[in-house]
């Protein structure tokens, strides 16, 4: 059977989505996930565009083996040159040029002429061949451009040395069936084409990126570029666990594979949402907390008498774990360690040690907990790794008589602990003017939402925020079963994302 290579861009295009911003820590976490799913190509970033951006593919492209590892270029020398310093570290290093080739950006943006761009993208990767034999060109808004022009710029970059040719629907304007004539076209008229792998990449604007690449695919792309969760520019990219699931359960259909690890799938997809802070959407197909559980009483009996009756894919197969156990506070170190691998974590020991004592702490307030609790615990518990200031203890009082008032104590990156306290408007409000008393950092909170992550009165509840400053976004997570202290966790973690991503940058 043929194989599809799978192109993995949520560090790079998924990370351009309003609010993605992940400091470096957070993208080699997902950068190792990534690689233990079994994703061919990690585009790790885009090093030009910031000095936090190139760390990031640096020490990715150091530390992270196994996958090709991608750097987005411009067709720019300045950018190539870029590209290649951060990634040449890499065991598989490879440089994506891209230009734009629709007469829509010719014209409105980069005011050039057809011949211009034909001569820069053929320049450009010449330039990316000589550092490395790895060179994949994107003519970009391609489902926009005269086909003619595709390829004949294809045929010229391949002539250069591009050994994969990438397809974009930059826009997400294509419809499937006139995006795969497009794949076709390009396979018939572009004579050098078997020099090189066809690739797609597809936005999802007007929700077509999934359908528009398998389509590509049964026309003979060999690529996908996607990202995890489908996170992306504006409404996205092509998912990766869709694609992936669609080719592996209608692999009658397809007749073609990947090399993706399908078990790793659900812990990937949590990793990312957790980190970046973009929840799934409860029906979202493959990953979302709907989509293996049965309402209808006629759909639960079927699955009861026979799971295939309803449901097409074991949710197994894509990590989600099949017995709903609890733990309780008589629960062991070795039980407690099973579940952690059942669930797929494999902690080390300091990390383990952590999150048992969290576990521990829990299962005093809590009779019985979890897989969702142990889940939230785990990325709560990895979430403070990273901290400058560390949230040591919060009081706050609050009613409807009175002003509410807050006070804390935040351990300083020298170990000090450091206390304030604050009024304010309701309890989350005095509590950010204390926490900001400390920090001293300006910021303005953009979004706080509450959610609780099982059901019951002592459930675990589970605070996201996005802190705005200096035009940037930053998420922050946290999880306790008072929502007044994961409001406090909260806010610390995205504090501690800005500050580390200024010290990245400085
Ligand atoms: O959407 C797009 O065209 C891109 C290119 C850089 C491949 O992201
Ligand atoms: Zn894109």
């Amino acid at each position: 059977m043929d194989r599809v290579v799978i192109f993995d861009t949520t560090l790079r295009d998924g990370e351009q989505a309003a609010g993605g911003t992940l400091n470096i820590q957070e993208k080699l976490e997902i950068a190792r996930q990534l690689e233990k799913l079994g994703v061919d190509v990690i585009e790790a970033g885009f090093p030009v565009s910031s000095p936090g951006d190139f760390e990031a593919v640096r020490r990715i492209a150091r530390e992270v083996r196994g996958s090709v590892i991608c750097a987005l270029a411009r067709a720019h020398p300045d950018d190539i040159d870029r590209a290649w310093e951060a990634v040449k570290e890499a065991e598989h290093p490879r440089i994506h040029v891209f230009l734009s080739a629709s007469e829509i950006h010719r014209v409105y943006q980069l005011k050039k002429s057809r011949e211009e761009i034909l001569q820069m993208s053929r320049d450009m990767v010449a330039r990316a061949k000589k550092y490395t034999g790895d060179i994949e060109f994107s003519p970009m808004d391609a489902s926009r451009a005269e086909p003619a022009y595709i390829h004949q710029i294809l045929e010229a970059a391949i002539d250069a040395g591009a050994n994969t040719v990438n397809i974009p629907d930059t826009v997400g304007y294509a419809i499937p069936d006139e995006f795969g004539s497009l794949i076709e076209g390009i396979f018939q008229k572009v004579p050098n084409i078997s020099r090189a792998v066809v690739s797609v990449h597809c936005h999802n604007d007007l929700g077509l990126a999934v359908a528009n690449s398998l389509e590509s695919v049964k026309r003979g792309a060999r690529q996908v570029e996607c990202t995890i969760n489908g996170i992306g520019e504006r409404a996205g990219n092509a998912s990766l666990e869709e694609i992936v699931m669609a080719v592996k359960t209608r692999g009658d259909f397809f007749n073609l594979t990947t090399n993706i690890d399908t078990r790793q799938i659900y812990k990937t997809s949590r990793l990312v949402s957790d980190l970046t802070g973009f929840l799934v959407q409860p029906n979202k197909a493959i990953v979302g907390t709907n989509a293996f559980s049965h309402e209808s009483g006629i759909h639960q009996d079927g699955v009861i008498k026979m799971p295939i009756t309803y449901e097409i894919i074991d949710p197994r197969t894509v990590g989600i774990p099949a017995s709903s156990l609890v733990l309780g506070k008589l629960s062991g170190r070795h039980a407690f360690k099973e579940r952690l691998a059942e669930l797929g974590y494999s902690l080390g020991e300091t990390d383990f040690n952590r999150v048992f004592f969290a576990f521990k702490e829990l299962a005093d307030k809590k009779k019985k907990v979890a897989d969702k609790d142990i889940e939230s615990l785990v990325a709560e518990e990895l979430r403070t790794v990273t901290e400058v200031y560390h949230l040591d203890r919060v009081q706050v009082s609050c009613g409807d008589r009175g002003i509410p008032t807050a006070s804390v104590v935040l351990i300083a990156p020298d170990g000090q602990p450091l206390s304030d306290a604050a009024l304010g408007e309701g309890p989350v409000d005095a509590l950010y003017k204390a926490i900001n008393k400390v920090v001293g950092v300006p910021n303005n909170l953009i979004e706080f939402t509450v959610k609780s992550v099982t059901e019951g009165i002592d459930a675990i509840g589970e605070v996201l925020i996005r802190i705005e400053s200096n035009g940037v976004t930053y998420t922050g997570r946290g999880a306790d079963t008072d929502i007044i202290v994961a409001s406090a966790k909260a806010y610390m973690n995205a504090l501690n994302r800005l500050l580390a991503t200024k010290r990245e940058t400085r």
